[in-house]
This record gives structure tokens, sequence and C-alpha cells, in this order.
């Protein structure tokens, strides 16, 4: 609904934007910032009156939320039933300060150095990185169900950490694919590890479908991990939430120290309940203005960078940009930091990323054409 723009979504200019104080803007002043996993809105007004009230409160001592889950996990389960008709045991719902903390918690409690763990590539870098500080090897997931099965019967990962929808490229898993995907780790006996972070900002008419909700022997051999830090834009209030399908999982958890895993920060709990309890007409609204940029980028690369290939993304705010044609090798990055854009440079994201840049188009549209125009500026 171009036009509409209660949220103040549409409207942002890059002068603004200079002036906002977090690292995406001013990592590298002089150049546009179409880099880091951030959104350039302001928060929905739930979550900014929300986070007012406690400040007006005055009040921020120990909260009575007794053991287990706090309310922003119990909101989870809330909405996992509501959106999915997953249903879930709130007793297996855990709260974490962030999603990568639940994915290294899983590899380091149910793999050893030295196993195989399957990722499809390209790759959100710091599960790479993670799989290289723990010692695991990296296993190439193929997207294609065939080949993937090929690839598990050769390499014998003991778990697949999948990405849900896929970040760098935006792919969302079918049922088709998620079907095929469970058949194959439950025939080699993997663990899943589901990073569906970016479940929210999946673009109608796909939808998402949680991985544990497949079935229940799924779910048995599943850890999710979520959040709202991306589609909500909350990365710094530090809150995330892990379901445990797997009990041994769980049990292990359970013997650890409560205080081994951290516990939860009052506005990253209240921001998650106002988030996913009245964030909903703001997100649509957000969601409105990113499938305009994500069908606008593609006539704008086209326009000023011919040859480069871009693929409309099914899900997230993130663009994955085959730029070879540009002749640059592994490094199109350099040449459009040059021209004064910050991008993600595809080799962060694994070997397969070599002539790829990843561009972040969570802002106005006038800002997405500034960015693209400045990339073929020379
Ligand atoms: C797939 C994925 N997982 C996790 C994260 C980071 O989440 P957190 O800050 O909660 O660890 C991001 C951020 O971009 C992401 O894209």
């Amino acid at each position: 609904m171009t036009g509409h723009d209660p949220f103040g979504l549409r409207s942002l200019t890059v002068d603004q934007l200079r002036s906002t104080p977090g690292v995406k803007w001013q990592q590298h002043p002089d150049r546009l910032a179409a880099w880091v996993a951030d959104m350039d809105f302001p928060m929905a007004p739930a979550i900014t009156d929300r986070l007012q009230s406690i400040i007006d409160r005055g009040m921020a001592g120990y909260q009575q939320w007794g053991t287990g889950a706090s309310p922003a996990g119990r909101v989870f389960v809330d909405r996992m039933a509501s959106k999915y008709g997953w249903s879930i045991d709130v007793d297996r719902v855990h709260d974490l300060a962030d999603v990568l903390q639940g994915v290294r918690l899983a590899i380091g409690m149910l793999t050893e150095p030295g196993d195989a763990i399957a990722l499809h590539t390209p790759a959100y870098h710091p599960f790479l990185q993670s799989l290289a500080d723990m010692d695991r090897r990296l296993v190439h997931a193929p997207f294609d169900v065939d080949e993937l099965r090929t690839v598990i019967a050769l390499e014998k990962p003991v778990a697949l950490l999948l990405c849900h929808p896929q970040n760098p490229t935006g792919h969302v898993f079918d049922r088709q694919q998620l079907e095929a995907i469970a058949e194959i780790v439950e025939e080699f006996d993997l663990i899943v590890i589901s990073d569906e972070i970016h479940s929210d900002l999946v673009y109608g008419p796909k939808t998402h479908i949680p991985f544990a909700s497949l079935s229940p022997a799924v779910e048995s051999r599943t850890i999710t991990v979520t959040s709202t830090s991306k589609a909500f834009n909350l990365a710094s209030l530090r809150w995330a939430v892990m379901h445990v399908g797997i009990e041994r999982f769980d049990v292990m958890v359970r013997s650890y120290p409560r205080h081994w895993f951290g516990s939860p920060n009052l506005f990253g709990v209240e921001a998650a309940v106002a988030a996913w309890t009245g964030g909903d007409e703001w997100l649509a609204a957000v969601m409105d203005v990113l499938d305009e940029n994500r069908h606008r980028l593609a006539e704008l690369v086209e326009a000023y960078l011919p040859g480069v290939k871009y693929q409309i993304p099914s899900a997230t705010y993130l663009a994955w940009i085959d730029c070879s044609v540009l002749g640059e090798g592994d490094g199109p990055f350099e040449l459009f930091q040059s021209r004064g854009v910050e991008l993600s440079p595809g080799m962060q994201f694994g070997a397969n990323g070599s002539g790829h840049v990843r561009l972040n188009f969570a802002t106005s549209p006038a800002v997405v054409e500034q960015i693209v125009a400045t990339m073929a500026s020379t």
C-alpha cells in the first residue's frame, strides 16, 4: 500500500540514518550501509509503549517468573500453536540471550570435536565460525534434496544445522523439501538444529513451516532456536528462545546449573511479548515495504548493473547477488566499497560465495535506489 505510511517506514533518508547510533550506520560512516542484518525501521509502537511502561514503573528488580519459560517463552508456545498449528510443551522451552547461544549449546552438548555437521552453503558466517571454533567438520549441504541424500550418505554427518528460512539466499524450504529432509535425517539418524530466526519474514503466498512441527518423530530429533530480533529489529535487547525436542538434550540442560545458561533480561522479554502479541500490524507494514523493495531491486539491478544476477528472495530482507559478470573474482565487495556502499562480502558466507555480495534492503525505497545507484557509480 504505497503512500500510506503510519509507522514512518517509507520516508527514511540517508541523512537521518547517518545519525542513528547502531553499528550499521556508524561503523563505516562514509559509506551507505547495506551490510549487517539490522533494519533501518523504527521499532513497533507496541514495543516502545511496553518498554516505556517499565521505565515509568521505575522498577527493574527480580521478576516473579518462577522457574521454566519466561512470559516471552510462553508467548512463543502460543504463537507456534496459533500461527503454525504446532503444539509444544512449555517445559521444553528455554530462554536464551541470543540464537547463536542455542546453536552453540546444541553443537557443544550433542556432538563431539571432529564430528561432521551438514549446513547449506552459502551460510550465515557465524555458523561457519562456530563449526571452525568448535572443531566440527563442515559438510556442504546441497539445496537439492537428492544431492543432499548422496552427500549425507557419503560424509556421514551427525547433525544438520538448518537455517530455515535461509540466510543469505532467502530460500524458504517448502513442505515437500522439508519432508524429504526429514526422511534423510531419519534414515541416517541425524539430529537437526533448526535456526528459524527469519520465519516471521516469509513473503506470501509462501508460508513458514517449523521443521519440528512435521511429526512427533521429527520433533524428537530437533532443537529449534528463534527470536524476535530479526523481524522486529531488537538484536541488542538480547532475548531468544529454544525448543528442545531431543529428550537427551533436555535431560542434559536440566542437569547443568541454571546459571551456566544465563537468565533473560526484563526488557528483552517484555519486548518479545509485545512484538508477538501486539506487533503484527507493524510487521505487516514492514513486509509491505520489504516486498516492494525486493521487487524494485530486480528493476534497479537490471537498470544500473546489467548482467549482475539477483534472484528475488522468498524470505528475509537480504539479497544474495551474483556479480561474477564484473570480473572482480572474489572481491566485488571491495569495488562497491570504493564506490561508497558497504555490503557483506560473499566470501564471508563460505567458498561458494565467490563473486557475490549480500545486500540488506530493509530501508526506505528511496534509500534502496540510492544504494544501487551508488554501487554503479564510477
Ligand atoms: C540465521 C541467523 N541466525 C542468527 C542470527 C543472530 O541472532 P542472535 O543475535 O540472536 O544470535 C542471525 C542474524 O543475522 C541470523 O541471520
